[in-house]
């Protein structure tokens, strides 16, 4: 019933020279997907590959929007500027923002919301460190990151953006988290949901899994029933790989 995305957040790596040959050798592998295709890469190389990847199946994607239309915001941009070159998802919340950037889940929140009036689709990232899931809270973590990030948006809205569930010692590290437990976490974080926006809401907001997803792996774990896609780093950053985590049987 949910289609399937998979996001490529390419994070800081790719100068817009290398952007546009790493999509244009993407494009022609990907082209058949059966699940949505998502690249984010930096900002710099935003308008780069949104002409690159024209007339293909490649969703275009940034890793961040700032929660003001404009103003005085160094360093940042804004949903509407993203608009304007095509950008239709954002990663919000990523555990790379919250932990060397400050972001908090009132920042998410905003972040997310904006995205949303703007008709940009929020990919909102929660997960657990080692230490929580070591400590037994992980359910408790995710629930409340993920109640936090929706706060005041409304059921329609809620059911038509993406969650990213990221496990944050899984990310970048090779660990991948079980196909059981990505599974039962991502159930955690539809069940908040449901708790807060109802079974039908809860029924349509696809779940991601993010954290080391490769080739090798995306199999098992796109055969679990609550896993709607993934988020995907170091393996979204070479076409061959990255086609073939799409291109899952
Ligand atoms: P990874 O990163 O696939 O390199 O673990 C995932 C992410 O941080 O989104």
């Amino acid at each position: 019933m949910r289609k399937p995305i998979i996001a490529g957040n390419w994070k800081m790596n790719m100068t817009p020279t290398e952007a546009i040959e790493l999509v244009r050798a993407l494009a022609p592998l990907v082209k058949d997907a059966k699940c949505d295709v998502v690249v984010c890469p930096p900002a710099i190389d935003l308008s780069f590959v949104a002409e690159a990847i024209s007339g293909t199946n490649i969703k275009l994607g940034a890793q961040n929007v700032h929660w003001a239309d404009k103003g005085a915001y160094t360093g940042e941009i804004s949903a509407k500027m993203l608009l304007d070159l095509g950008v239709k998802y954002a990663i919000v919340g990523h555990s790379e923002r919250r932990q060397y950037f400050g972001e908090t889940d009132e920042t998410v929140n905003m972040r997310a919301k904006a995205a949303i009036a703007a008709g940009i689709t929020p990919i909102i990232c929660v997960g657990e460190s080692l230490e929580q899931r070591e400590n037994g809270v992980t359910d408790a973590v995710v629930t409340v990151q993920t109640v936090a990030a929706l706060k005041d948006i409304e059921a329609e809205q809620v059911a038509n953006l993406v969650i990213a569930y990221e496990p944050i010692w899984a990310i970048g590290t090779g660990k991948t988290a079980t196909k059981e437990d990505a599974n039962a976490t991502i159930k955690v974080i539809r069940d908040a949901v449901r708790g807060v926006f109802g079974q039908n809401v809860s029924d349509r907001v696809r779940i991601q899994y993010g954290g080391s997803m490769n080739p090798k792996n995306v199999s098992e774990l796109m055969s679990m029933d609550e896993i709607d896609g993934g988020l995907i780093g170091g393996a979204s950053l070479k076409a061959d790989d990255f086609s073939k985590v799409v291109n899952y049987q």
